[in-house]
């Protein structure tokens, strides 16, 4: 991989943060924004550009205004869709999301065709499914960024509740990117001791219920969703993909028999490096978290039903 040249598709408020948290750790030789408005993303993308006059290294930040300037990326990260509005069900969403995604991920395969995809819009394990049936690649190349996120939102809430280790809690949460997601207190630690030898049960009950809050307790205070704690997630995942690091980070990944599912994408801790998904890590799960994560990839698959039901993968 020498080129280093990452697009993001979708230049709204979570693509244009990945795009400057990526720009400032002067990672890429070339980032491109792309939108469905152009001029959302050529005037981010000056913004962006004039930001990286103080970076450590410098980085080429363009607009990509045709899906065909999109050519020849290492990495493709799709931010692209629409929020829930008032009048529309978790069915209507779905399926307006899932059109965009297919749409901006035919281009992908056109355009990028080895690239690896991390895709970040929402439902986010049934988006990266879709991305995954539509380009037909293999699977290790497409990735969902959901549990790097949560477990960023965990580690925030054992600092607030211990008030040491920042930056050294290293949180696992797995699941689905969604209600049903499961934080694993068991599996962790602050600064390498356990979270149980620190925090009390009590205290523990607190931070997984918190952490599953993290995303509407931030709809709550802002009107609108988080974008700085996703967009940094992403460049995380960008830069172990583009330094080839073997990270291990929670992510959404298509599952071929592990943990005994096939045919679903969900967070399960995975070895990140320049394939994608590199390794899925297969946990020892016991009885109680073993229900967790069926209830979890049942939900998952539900949704994927809804679209297959309704056409979606035929067409
Ligand atoms: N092609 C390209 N861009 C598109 C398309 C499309 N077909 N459809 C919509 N977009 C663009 C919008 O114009 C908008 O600029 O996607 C962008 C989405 O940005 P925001 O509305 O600001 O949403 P954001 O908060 O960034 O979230 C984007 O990421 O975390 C997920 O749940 C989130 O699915 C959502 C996505």
């Amino acid at each position: 991989m020498t080129g280093r040249k990452v697009a993001i598709i979708g230049a709204g408020a979570v693509g244009a943060s990945a795009a400057y948290a990526l720009a400032l750790s002067g990672i890429c030789h070339e980032i491109l924004l792309y939108d469905i408005f152009p001029e959302i993303a050529i005037g981010k993308a000056i913004d962006i550009a004039q930001a990286t006059n103080y970076a450590p290294r410098g980085t080429v930040v363009r607009a990509a205004i045709k899906p065909e300037d999109i050519k020849n990326c290492d990495v493709v990260v799709i931010t692209a869709g629409v929020p829930r509005k008032a009048e529309m069900t978790r069915a209507d969403l779905l399926n307006i999301n899932a059109g965009i995604v297919k749409e901006v991920t035919e281009h992908i395969k056109k355009y990028s065709p080895n690239a690896i995809i991390l895709c970040v819009s929402n439902p986010l394990d049934v988006m990266t499914y879709v991305v995954h049936q539509v380009t037909g690649w293999e699977r290790n190349r497409i990735i969902g960024m959901g549990g790097a996120l949560d477990s960023s939102r965990m580690s925030y809430q054992i600092y607030q509740k211990t008030g040491f280790g920042a930056a050294q809690t290293r949180a696992m949460v797995i699941g689905d990117h969604g209600e049903h997601m499961i934080p694993c207190p068991e599996i962790t630690n602050v600064g390498g001791v356990p979270l149980s030898q620190i925090v009390s049960k009590e205290d523990m009950d607190e931070i997984i219920s918190k952490t599953k809050n993290g995303g509407a307790e931030i709809v709550k205070h802002l009107k609108t969703s988080a974008f700085y704690a996703p967009g940094r997630s992403i460049s995380m995942m960008v830069e172990a993909i583009l330094g080839d690091e073997g990270k291990v980070v929670p992510s959404s990944a298509i599952l071929d028999g592990e943990y005994d599912y096939t045919d679903v994408a969900v967070g399960v801790p995975c070895v990140i490096g320049a394939n994608g998904v590199e390794k899925v890590i297969e946990l020892e799960f016991d009885e109680n978290t073993k229900t967790k994560f069926a209830k979890s990839v049942e939900s998952i698959k539900e949704n994927i039903a809804i679209l297959r039901d309704g056409g979606f993968f035929d067409k």
